[in-house]
């Protein structure tokens, strides 16, 4: 097959002219190919594979390129690239690849393109398109990825316990790929991925991540989340979350399955965000359930403060997957210790009170604290789907109806500490506190608006009563 219009931006030809000047075969390979051939939209990142050296190619396309661009060489892995508007081409060498026991830095020796190939990760990814001036656009495909991509199957060139054990990563992107693209991974892809999930240990943190966001990412997380599981990886990844799984009985009494209530969780919040943080969120909202399960005659099961346990946790996880300790994982925090508050809202009669005193704990996070909620509603009594969907709608118009009156979101109060000091001529003290807590309580409570002039006299008021005096 010859698919030529693939190429049709100029820097393949400008790649072909190049390779022909050094007297060298290329190829585009991989993701560019593979994106091509599924009609997902034209792939920024080009991977070009010369029989040679990648690095000679880049330097001698730069200098065939009108604007001569800079080529960025990575010497060690024998790899250059350049940038090309907002497309970045990576030039390689075919290699012929074996690797070390206990890392993924591979032993690196030229080879042929069937070479190359043969160690790709899958035959999706393995696809290869002729650059050469004489047969530019032709397709060579030796593992039938073609064939792969029609019936959506994630199969490895070579003896799958190899193409995984060579670089374990692999058996993530398996999962990753077949949750973005909606593929099956082949059965004895799937065994030898259960084989050799311990050796995802040898994977950089990092590395890990980029996956996992790419699966969160997906229009269905649960798939790849489940496909974790189901091969053992995700106890080595994540064990927060292979802890909520079971359920247990005493005397009866079960309580659900927070795993699996978990996934169905990220799916529904997957309709509605595609922030990759609330989705963490979402992930995450249930781990301190595992370290906080109790039974108890009276009550039954219980989770008791396993919000704030949680808040706690993900501190832990995002440390230990060396994720950003930054504002983004404040936000995944709060949303995790304020998950249950819309809920205890939705179950009752709402109140302009508890609305308000909602949008004043969670600040500019309270949208992201609703959705996060309505997506927790995975009842399958649908009655009360409805009511809880209902009650909150109400507390959504709430929100805006209460923000329009007082605007209690990032609450600034509307009496300054300095200002109690010199209406009653005090030093700081515990005074000032206390009438700056009433002042809170009765905005948040609706019994004075959120303005300068009814705090003042509720400030007055309150001096009187612990004794104060109004200076002259
Ligand atoms: N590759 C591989 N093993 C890996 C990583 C990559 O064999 N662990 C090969 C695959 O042939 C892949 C190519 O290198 O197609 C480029 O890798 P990368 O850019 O990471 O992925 P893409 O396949 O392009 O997909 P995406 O852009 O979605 O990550």
């Amino acid at each position: 097959m010859n698919h030529r219009e693939a190429l049709k931006h100029t820097i393949f030809k400008t790649i072909s002219k190049s390779a022909a000047e050094l007297n060298l075969d290329s190829y585009v390979i991989g993701g560019f190919v593979r994106d091509y051939l599924l009609k997902r939209g034209d792939a920024k990142d080009i991977d070009v594979v010369a029989i040679g050296s990648g690095i000679a190619l880049a330097k001698q396309v730069a200098k065939n390129l009108p604007n001569k661009p800079k080529v960025q060489v990575f010497k060690t892995y024998g790899t250059a690239m350049l940038k090309l508007d907002d497309i970045e081409v990576e030039f390689v060498g075919a290699r012929k690849e074996s690797y070390n026991e206990n890392s993924r830095n591979p032993v690196v020796e030229n080879g042929t393109l069937q070479d190359d190939q043969n160690r790709r990760d899958f035959s999706i990814n393995a696809l290869a398109l002729d650059l050469s001036q004489a047969n530019f656009g032709d397709l060579l495909d030796p593992f039938d990825g073609v064939q792969d991509l029609e019936y959506k199957i994630i199969r490895t060139p070579l003896d799958p316990d190899i193409t995984y054990s060579d670089d374990p990563l692999r058996m993530m992107r398996a999962i990753r790929f077949a949750t973005q693209l909606g593929f099956t991974i082949e059965k004895e892809s799937l065994d030898a991925i259960t084989r050799n999930n311990e050796r995802i240990k040898i994977i950089t943190n990092e590395r890990i991540v980029v996956e996992l966001n790419k699966i969160l990412e997906s229009k269905t997380p649960s798939i790849g989340f489940l496909l974790l599981e189901e091969t053992g990886l995700l106890k080595y990844i994540l064990p927060e979350l292979t802890a909520l799984k079971g359920i247990d009985e005493v005397e009866g009494q079960k309580h659900k399955d927070n795993f699996y209530h978990t996934l169905e969780v990220v799916d529904n919040i997957a309709k509605h965000t595609n922030d990759v943080w609330l989705r963490w969120a979402a992930l995450l909202h249930d781990i301190g359930k595992a370290p906080t399960k109790r039974f108890s005659k009276k009550v039954g099961w219980t989770f008791h403060a396993h919000e704030f346990e949680g808040s706690k946790m993900v501190y832990h996880l995002f440390k230990r997957l060396k994720m950003p300790l930054n504002e983004k994982m404040k936000f995944v925090q709060k949303l995790v210790f304020m998950s249950s508050r819309p809920i205890v809202l939705a179950q009752d009669i709402v109140t302009d009170s508890a609305v308000r005193r909602l949008v004043f704990d969670a600040g500019d996070y309270v949208e992201d604290l609703m959705t996060l909620c309505e997506a927790d509603i995975t009842t399958k009594n649908p009655k009360k789907f409805n009511k809880y969907h209902n009650n909150f709608k109400i507390v959504r118009e709430k929100i805006v109806e209460v923000e329009e009156k007082d605007s209690v979101r990032n609450f600034q109060p509307p009496v300054s500490g300095e200002e109690i000091m010199e209406t009653f001529n005090i030093k700081p003290s515990r005074e000032i506190g206390l009438i700056k807590e009433a002042i809170k309580e009765a905005i948040l409570e609706g019994d004075i608006p959120n303005e300068h002039e009814a705090a003042f006299n509720l400030m007055l008021e309150k001096g009187k009563a612990l004794g104060l005096k109004i200076s002259d």
